[in-house]
């Protein structure tokens, strides 16, 4: 599977009429396997972009193919969880064939055993988070589209669930886009680093990272870091 992103435009209009560009022309592909992390101020058309490769937003200039038959596993900025519905009914609507093994497994990793049977609304931002990323993971995906999905969780948190996508991105062979604003998340899990522009997005350098995930001990990661700040991305 591979998911080829061209899109040569997009703009918003104002309510008093003006329009603003959001997205400048930008291309990228993605294989199986791969997991492309998006990086980026905010502000400069990330969300948007997403949605649109989600086929979410058909107002742009461009083409996106995404596999017809893919499943898409998403987690947006924000939780997004049906209100009237317990933990595990927002889980199960969104993967109707999950078996209640996997269930169990997600809500272990995930820590959310306790919360099943809660509903949203009594939910911190931080566990809602993690519904959401149990309810990706349970679809078991071919495309994964996670939006700064690790956003407002405390540190240990954090570095458990990137080991989790990391688990999930090398059992599985499915196509994953990041958007982080975290270096350190982003050279984890990233095959290739797209960094974007103020708005309009567009990218100003695709970073490759060569060295396997699983081979990513501190010593390798640090050099991955010197080789991005050699780059002085920011100036640019
Ligand atoms: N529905 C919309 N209508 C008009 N402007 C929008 C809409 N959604 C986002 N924008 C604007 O487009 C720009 C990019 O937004 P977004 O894609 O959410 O950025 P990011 O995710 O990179 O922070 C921002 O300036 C935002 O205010
Ligand atoms: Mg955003």
């Amino acid at each position: 599977m591979r998911l080829e992103v061209e899109i040569t435009g997009k703009t918003y209009r104002s309510a008093a009429g003006e329009t603003h560009a959001v997205l400048a022309p930008l291309t990228f592909a993605l294989q199986s396997g791969e997991v492309g992390v998006l990086i980026g101020p905010s502000g400069c058309g990330k969300s948007t972009m997403l949605r649109i490769i989600l086929g979410l937003d058909h107002d742009f200039d461009g083409h996106v193919a995404r596999p017809p038959e893919a499943r898409i596993g998403m987690v947006f900025q924000e939780p997004r969880l049906l209100p009237w519905r317990s933990v595990e009914q927002n889980v199960r609507l969104a993967a109707p064939d999950v078996t209640d093994a996997k269930l169990s497994e997600l809500f272990k990793i995930l820590e959310l055993e306790a919360h099943r049977s809660h509903f949203p609304g009594e939910l911190s931002l931080g566990l809602a988070r993690r519904v959401a990323l149990a309810r990706a993971f349970a679809v078991e995906p071919d495309l994964l589209v996670l939006d700064e999905p690790l956003a407002s969780l405390d540190d240990a948190l954090a570095g458990r669930l990137r080991d989790e996508i990391a688990t999930l991105v090398a059992s599985r062979p499915v196509m994953t886009l990041l958007v982080t604003h975290s270096l350190d998340d982003a050279i984890r899990l990233g095959d290739r680093l797209f960094f974007l522009s103020p708005r309009p997005a567009r990218i100003v350098q695709e970073v490759p990272i060569a060295t396997p995930r699983s081979e990513r001990n501190e010593a390798e990661l640090a050099r991955i870091r010197a080789e991005l700040a050699a780059l002085q991305l920011e100036s640019k």
